[in-house]
């Protein structure tokens, strides 16, 4: 412990035991527990190159950066080839039939921008039933157990601030009829605030302001977890990489599955055009020969606009944020065996209410903390054979970001709206919607009932009483 204190005091950290002797037994167990868990000269290095460095962007990244390119739908582009589309699903069905593909959630995050302050994946969605994010995903995957016959693995990564909360929303719902050993939680890591003159900002007088770091941080914690070896022992190769926020998302897709394994790709994702240049997506861009996601912050207004010979935008790839990772490819980055190939920290300036060493707590009004944060998309430089396929936003991308306006429960449960009449109308319901293809009124398809448009044709002939398509109306 002595030892302890004085590593942080050589670092010029001693303030963090500032309150120590005031502290209970337990409070002072459970500071030297996280001040043991810190890396102080990755802290201190990080503070250099980030903070003191003027959080300076490596502008040499942006030369010759060029758009990358990307296997395109049939008929969105001359190039387009429908047989590989074809070979494709038949491909990743096979797959899953032989149980190799895991999905996986990063659920880590702490979704301040829709103001909500549980864990994201336990916000309802769904236009009827108002299911939360993570019912809707489970439902996925259980379809996908019963379609392709074998039970899907799904791990879950959480952190510090909202483990025992999912953790604990599962078992009140009984796993929302799962196997519970088939859902795997770990947590993420996390790295300690710091403020401009780079010391570690505290949260009371016995704890660290501790956050996630970064999604990115999903790579080592899923070795760390040994979750790798989970999936080794089951036979699970490939993981199906999504995030918490977008109910849209078709959780295990064959098509995506037979591109990734037809390229042996270590690193494959998913792209939409962009619905408009500010839109807030990241960018896959090509630079050295090697696949990158440039993040739209990161990328000048002058890329962000640029139009190619057809007025069209140049980086217009925008990423969604899914991806397929091979579970050797996360053990060789996660592992950190490969110094070469260390993801990047990037850095956020946010306001973080601390307690300062005379014991005064402060509430920020404008950013007063550093957060350290790695991006899991950082490594698909490191990846072999990257691919990038493009899909159709509709049936893929509708994350619920904001409390309001774009990316808003609203706009997600209208897109739900939308995929659903979609369904019902190429079934030959008579369903009537507007310019935008919205139905004049709610009404839900459990992923249970169909998951995409052919399987709900199928499910909805074989109903022997169909139901009228009305307010409130469910399909289970
Ligand atoms: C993210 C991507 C962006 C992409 C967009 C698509 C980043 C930096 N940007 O933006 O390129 O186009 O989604 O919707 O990710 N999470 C953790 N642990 C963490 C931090 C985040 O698990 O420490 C999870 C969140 O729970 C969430 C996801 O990562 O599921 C995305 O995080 P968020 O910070 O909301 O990313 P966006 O800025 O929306």
């Amino acid at each position: 412990m002595i030892d302890l204190r004085s590593h942080y005091e050589a670092h010029g950290q001693g303030h963090v035991f500032a309150h120590f002797d005031s502290l209970s037994t337990t409070e002072q167990q459970a500071l030297l527990e996280q001040a043991a868990a810190i890396d102080l000269s990755e802290i201190a290095s990080l503070y250099e190159s980030l903070v003191k460095g003027g959080g300076a962007k490596d502008d040499s990244l942006l030369e010759d950066l060029e758009p990358a390119d990307y296997i395109p739908l049939p008929g969105h582009r001359e190039d387009a080839n429908a047989s590989l589309w074809r070979d494709a699903v038949l491909k990743g069905e096979a797959a899953l039939r032989t149980g190799r593909v895991a999905a996986f959630t990063v659920a880590g995050g702490q979704g301040t921008r829709l103001g909500f302050e549980g864990p994201k994946g336990t916000y309802g969605v769904t236009p009827v039933l108002n299911k939360s994010l993570f019912q809707v995903f489970a439902e996925k995957i259980l379809a996908a157990s019963k379609i392709y016959g074998r039970p899907v693995p799904w791990y879950l990564m959480t952190s510090v601030l909202n483990h025992e909360e999912t953790v604990s929303f599962f078992e009140r719902h009984d796993y929302f009829g799962l196997k519970a050993e088939r859902v795997h939680f770990f947590t993420q890591g996390f790295m300690p605030a710091v403020d401009a003159e780079g010391r570690i900002l505290m949260s009371g007088k016995g704890e660290i302001a501790l956050s996630p770091d970064g999604h990115g941080g999903a790579l080592r914690a899923l070795v760390r977890s040994g979750s790798i070896r989970q999936m080794e022992a089951d036979g699970v190769d490939i993981l199906s990489y999504f995030q918490v926020d977008n109910p849209l998302v078709r959780c295990l897709d064959p098509t995506f599955i037979g591109f990734h394994l037809m390229n042996e790709s270590e690193l494959s994702s998913k792209m939409v055009p962009k619905a408009y240049p500010g839109e807030k997506v990241g960018v896959f861009c090509e630079k050295d020969g090697k696949t990158l996601v440039m993040e739209y912050s990161d990328l000048p207004p002058e890329l962000t606009n640029a139009t190619g010979p057809e007025g069209k935008l140049r980086f217009r790839a925008g990423s969604i944020a899914i991806h397929l990772f091979n579970r050797d490819f996360i053990d060789r980055i996660g592992g950190g065996d490969d110094e070469g190939a260390r993801l990047p920290f990037h850095l956020a300036h946010k306001k973080v209410p601390y307690v300062d060493a005379s014991g005064t707590r402060h509430e920020p009004e404008t950013p007063n903390a550093y957060k350290f944060e790695m991006f899991v998309f950082d490594a698909l430089p490191f990846a072999r054979n990257p691919v990038v396929i493009e899909t159709e936003r509709s049936d893929d991308f509708s994350p619920v970001k904001n409390a309001e306006g774009v990316d808003s429960p609203r706009t997600c449960r209208d897109d739900q709206l939308r995929q659903f009449s979609r369904w019902a109308q190429a079934a030959g319901i008579d369903l009537r919607t507007d310019e935008t293809g919205l139905p004049p009124f709610t009404f839900e398809v459990s992923p249970l009932f169909a998951d995409n448009a052919s399987r709900f044709k199928k499910a909805w002939d074989a109903l022997p009483h169909k139901p009228v398509l009305t307010d409130g109306l469910v399909l289970v």
